[in-house]
């Protein structure tokens, strides 16, 4: 009798260790989840930081009107602007078209291209990038660069 209860005790020792090592498992996996998620956390927190300061144009350094601005045109605007709509917006006859049209006075926020680039459906045919390019240039004098 004594004999059992001992056995039993010691049956009772093991399943009380496993309860406790399950006990454990249970604890250790939602901790692991929590650090795979705030490393993640982390992780995505650094590349929008990242994408935020590509996203900014430097408005003291010279923004290039062949090299920069002339590819927006050419990529979102010249299927519709291609030389019977004002302004034509085609390499070679943008930049004659934008001054003598009178589309890039200052302030550079109230010239007819800026306001356009951010009305009606017109909004969408450029990114926000783009946007403060050709305003970063018109501020900077809408030069033939
Ligand atoms: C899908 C055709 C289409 C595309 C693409 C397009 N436009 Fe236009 N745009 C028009 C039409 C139509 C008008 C005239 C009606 C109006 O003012 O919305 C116009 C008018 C304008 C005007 C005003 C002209 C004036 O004399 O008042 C500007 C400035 C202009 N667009 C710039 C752009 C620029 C810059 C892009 C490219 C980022 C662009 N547009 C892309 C169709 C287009």
């Amino acid at each position: 009798m004594l004999r059992l209860v001992c056995n039993l005790g010691y049956i009772c020792e093991i399943i009380n260790k496993s309860r406790e090592m399950k006990l454990k498992a249970l604890i250790s996996l939602p901790s692991l989840i929590k650090v795979l998620f705030l490393s993640g956390a982390v992780f995505m927190a650094s590349c929008e930081k990242y994408a935020y300061l590509i996203e900014t144009v430097n408005p003291d350094e010279p923004v290039l009107f062949q090299t920069q601005i002339q590819p927006i045109f050419t990529n979102n605007c010249i299927t519709c602007h291609k030389g019977a709509r004002n302004p034509d917006l085609r390499e070679g006859n943008s930049y004659a078209s934008l001054t003598e049209g009178g589309y890039v006075t200052q302030p550079a926020e109230s010239s007819k291209l800026y306001k356009k680039l951010l009305e009606g459906s017109h909004a969408s045919f450029t990114i926000d990038i783009e946007k403060q390019l050709i305003l970063t240039w018109i501020k900077q004098g809408a030069q033939d660069n």
